[in-house]
């Protein structure tokens, strides 16, 4: 199911050698080796299983160097050569694009600039990110965004797309229990650095939910096992989900704590969802508020409103719209014999009673976030 872009990491310096090896894992890179000098480097990519990029740093004799790695870009055209060096001068750029060297990244490097080269490198082989990451938050306790997350995963799994339900509500989270299923391994499983996230690994670690073909990582067992959840962890996870499914959907919570801040920033949409009253509307503009000082796009926030009735808001659909700036993407109306049933019988309401009218909503809702009207 799952390749992950393998990497030679060829630099003097040990403490840089770490350190790129750890900024690679967060975009899902896997460093096979990281040595101090080429001599070996023939020998680890004239197999079968090479790696597919090799980051060379020239310093501190970056001519020399460029003159050891010599022909081989040449000679194994289908791995990426990338070079690194304090040293930008014209000669030494014409002599590496002369060699066949794919990047030239001037030291110090910008991290911008590494990760969209390797975005290109990740492309060409097929493994570039294609998915759209879907970040559910609740503005206030049970207003339903476990329903909607777990809803809308369901409609879009069920409608063919290789889609994800990742549990960030660390503690109380329950998506797996929306589906009845087990568990073996949870997201606290999948945060080791030293572990290498593949194929094997995230197999093990997702659980497949038979009415739908969606995946499920699961909250942890254990409420301890929550701090093992980090920031660089659920980066690289997300990275490689990112490059295996269509769709990631996060079940989460309204927190900016950095595991969040990461979620936030790495997702193509932040949905927010509410209930038409004071409580909820208040948390979802203090949270709006948040999101745009942290620089998210308004494109990239929808409201939802969940349990809609016609009569008997506390609050007007207009007023929240005014107060928060933005338009109502979406509202799913209040159905609680639909809603309860699916929890008791463990398979979301899309799957248990499609013709409802919460379930053509909920697939409606699923359907916009697809791009379709
Ligand atoms: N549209 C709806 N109509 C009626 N009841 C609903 C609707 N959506 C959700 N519910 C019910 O509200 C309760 C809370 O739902 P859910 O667990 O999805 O909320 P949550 O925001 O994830 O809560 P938590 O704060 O516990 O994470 C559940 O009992 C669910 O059945
Ligand atoms: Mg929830």
């Amino acid at each position: 199911m799952y390749v992950p872009l393998n990497c030679v990491i060829i630099d003097a310096d040990a403490t840089n050698r770490q350190e790129l090896t750890t900024f690679l894992g967060r975009f899902g890179v896997h460093v096979v080796a990281q040595v101090g000098s080429i001599d070996g480097l023939p020998a680890m990519i004239n197999r079968v299983d090479a790696p597919q990029l090799v980051i060379i740093n020239l310093d501190p004799n970056s001519a020399e160097m460029l003159r050891k790695i010599g022909h081989l870009p040449r000679q194994f055209p289908s791995i990426s050569f990338f070079v690194m060096s304090q040293t930008f001068d014209a000669n030494l750029l014409m002599e590496a694009m002369h060699l066949g060297i794919k990047e030239f990244i001037p030291l110090p490097m910008s991290e911008e600039k590494l990760t969209a080269a390797i975005e290109r490198v990740a492309q060409g082989f097929g493994m570039g990110k294609k998915a759209k990451v879907i970040h559910v938050i609740p503005t206030v306790g049970g207003c339903g965004s476990t329903t909607v997350a777990c809803n809308v995963a369901a409609s879009l799994a069920k409608a063919g797309h290789k889609t994800v339900l990742l549990d960030l509500d660390l503690v109380c989270g329950g998506a797996a229990s929306y589906f009845d299923v087990r568990t073996r391994y949870t997201i606290a499983d999948v945060m080791d650095s030293a572990e290498k996230l593949d194929k094997q690994l995230l197999d093990n670690a997702l659980t497949l939910h038979p009415g739908s073909g969606l995946a499920i990582l699961a909250r942890p067992d254990l409420p301890e096992d929550t701090q093992r959840v980090n920031q660089p962890g659920l980066s690289r996870l997300l990275g490689v989900l990112g490059r295996v499914f269509d769709y990631v959907v996060v079940d989460s919570v309204m927190s900016i704590d950095p595991v969040y801040s990461t979620a936030i920033a790495t997702s193509d949409i932040n949905l927010l969802v509410m209930q038409l009253n004071v409580p909820s509307a208040k948390n979802a503009e203090r949270f709006v508020g948040v999101l745009r000082r942290m620089g998210v796009e308004s494109t990239k926030i929808r409201i939802v409103v969940n349990r809609y009735v016609k009569k008997g808001c506390d609050i007007e659909p207009e007023e929240v719209e005014r107060s928060l700036g933005l338009k109502i993407s979406w509202m799913i109306p209040n159905d609680f014999k639909n809603a309860i049933g699916a929890i008791n019988f463990g398979e979301p309401v899309v799957l248990r009673a499609p013709r409802s009218e919460m379930s053509t909503s909920l697939s409606g809702l699923a359907g916009v976030l697809n791009g379709k009207a």
